[in-house]
């Protein structure tokens, strides 16, 4: 396994929910973390939970559905002036659930895209050529297990679209020392989620650590189950 002491990991939306988690389980093993949100404010929590850890803790915000709003938190963690060395796309949106499936709106669909898939897309095209030159990278781009459900077309869509980027990405980075994976991290009790889910938010913890953790040699456009890995892990 790889020591993430002293790394930087820039988690898209960790103001709440699955990336709040994985802002603290980084941060456990001693990485610096850069906290996004759509705006600073809604940052203060994770903030504040992250306290517990002798770390570095920075504040990036931005609405993933505005491209100028992307580009502003590009350059906000740019001007950081850090080696962005662990990126993890986890922010996204879940328009709603309609039981008739074809009543999904071109809006919900653009919306959906923008922000799971568009905003991700940049997002690697602007740290992964710094991340090449350095030698080191880790990117985990977050998914969902959904399928046949087209009662959430365009999330469940927009996920498939993560998988093949993913996928894509990764054959450009086979001989460097970025990584490129998914995670699906199951289904868990999150404001996106719902109060109905099968596992609590924490349970998320620590198989969504593991694609961080991989060698340089490691899997790349491989899929993680963050439920699955956290029982191998617990053996
Ligand atoms: N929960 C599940 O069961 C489940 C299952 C499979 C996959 N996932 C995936 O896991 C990821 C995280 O989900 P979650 O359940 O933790 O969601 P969540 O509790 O709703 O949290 C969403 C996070 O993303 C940010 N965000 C939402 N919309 C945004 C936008 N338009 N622009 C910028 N940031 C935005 C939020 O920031 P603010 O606080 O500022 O709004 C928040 O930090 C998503 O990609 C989701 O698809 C979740």
């Amino acid at each position: 396994m790889k020591s993430l002491k002293g790394k930087n990991a820039l988690i898209t939306g960790s103001s709440r929910g699955i990336g709040q988690q994985i802002a603290l389980g980084l941060a456990k093993l001693g990485c610096n973390v850069i906290v996004h949100g759509r705006t600073p404010e809604s940052c203060n929590k994770t903030i504040e939970l992250l306290k517990e850890y002798p770390v570095k803790v920075y504040v990036v915000y931005g609405e993933l559905s505005e491209e100028l709003q992307v580009n502003q938190l590009i350059s906000q963690a740019m001007n950081l002036k850090l080696n962005i060395d662990i990126l993890y796309n986890n922010a996204g949106i879940m328009t709603p659930y309609h039981q008739d499936y074809w009543n999904h709106t071109w809006d919900e669909w653009m919306l959906t895209c923008k922000v799971n898939i568009f905003a991700m897309y940049s997002l690697c095209g602007a740290f992964i050529p710094a991340m090449i030159k350095n030698g080191f990278g880790r990117v985990i781009n977050v998914t969902s297990g959904i399928k046949d459900q087209p009662e959430l077309a365009p999330y469940g869509a927009s996920k498939w679209a993560v998988n093949k980027l993913t996928d894509d990405i990764a054959a450009k980075l086979e001989n460097t020392g970025v990584r490129i994976n998914t995670l699906d991290p199951g289904w868990l009790r999150t404001d996106l989620g719902g109060p109905n889910a099968d596992h609590a938010v924490e349970a998320v913890l620590p198989g969504a650590l593991a694609p961080a953790l991989i060698a340089d040699d490691g899997p790349n456009g491989h899929f993680f189950s963050a439920i699955d890995h956290q029982l191998k892990l617990d053996e």
